[in-house]
């Protein structure tokens, strides 16, 4: 198990291990009660004597990048978001939470275990109802999830290890729809290399890949395909060639672009 320095709810900077069980007070805070000290804020525990016991379980993506996530799926609208590594469900929230506040799409997640997701509560119903939860090992089992449309969203989170997640980014090229994002977690992390690897065969790979990566804690990549996208200029056929650059979009492209072409 992995240690990692935790800022207590107390204030206190402990060392503790991922999986342990930690009691914590419940603190909240309280704006000052004069006008002149309503901008302050002040720690109250509020539960006191009252203490929560929390099992640590350091495998959830950072709060930030749960907001980012929500947002990205808010503002895009998805009709079918596949997620690999469900885990206990904190992207999964993140993002079903998002398909709610915008009435449309759903989600599949898998994940290798079953961490008993739709029934810990850690979802709503609402995004129960838009969440289809498999159990099974990412990506040789992608192939059998109840998947209707064309994937327009994914989120990969599962297994970091460059043959696995590359299997994850092909099977979403194969399976998108005219435009997909695509949102990777641990492409800044030392302890999985193998996830920027994986990545830069893909966008190498595929030349109508476009890539951001955003330095949240353990880093997130963002990847846009589009159909089409990058593949102008690649006909034989010269001046004819925007004929050509059309009849070459029907399919997502794999292998870099032909760039002796362009004269
Ligand atoms: C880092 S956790 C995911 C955390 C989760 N996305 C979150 O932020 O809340 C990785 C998850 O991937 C799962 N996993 C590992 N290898 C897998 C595989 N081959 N297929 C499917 N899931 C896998 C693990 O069981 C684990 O739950």
């Amino acid at each position: 198990m992995s240690k990692y320095a935790v800022v207590c709810i107390d204030g206190s900077n402990k060392m503790m291990e991922d999986g342990q069980i930690v009691t914590v007070p419940f603190l909240t805070t309280r704006k000052g009660a004069a006008k002149e000290k309503e901008n302050k804020r002040w720690m109250v525990n509020a539960g006191f004597p009252q203490e929560m016991e929390v099992k640590l379980d350091m495998n959830h993506l950072d709060e930030g990048s749960a907001a980012l996530l929500h947002g990205l799926v808010l503002a895009s609208q998805p009709t079918t978001v596949l997620e690999t590594g469900t885990h206990k469900g904190r992207s999964t929230k993140a993002i079903a939470s998002a398909l709610v506040a915008a009435n449309h799409g759903h989600l599949y997640t898998i994940d290798i275990e079953n961490f008993g997701v739709p029934d810990s509560g850690a979802l709503s119903d609402l995004e129960m109802q838009r969440t289809t939860f498999c159990v099974g090992s990412s990506p040789d089992m992608l192939g059998q999830l109840p998947i209707e449309e064309p994937i327009d969203f994914a989120y990969l989170d599962a297994g970091h290890h460059e043959p696995q997640l590359l299997g994850e980014l092909e099977f979403v090229a194969e399976h998108a729809a005219d435009r997909v994002i695509v949102v990777c977690d641990n492409t800044e992390d030392d302890m999985w290399p193998g996830v920027r690897s994986a990545i830069d065969t893909f966008v190498a790979t595929r030349y109508e890949a476009e890539r951001v990566t955003i330095p949240t804690m353990c880093g997130f990549d963002v990847i846009t395909l589009e159909r089409g996208h990058g593949e102008q200029g690649t006909s034989e056929e010269g001046e004819e060639g925007e004929e050509g650059s059309k009849e070459d979009a029907v399919g997502f492209g794999s292998g870099p672009p032909d760039t002796g072409q362009g004269e």
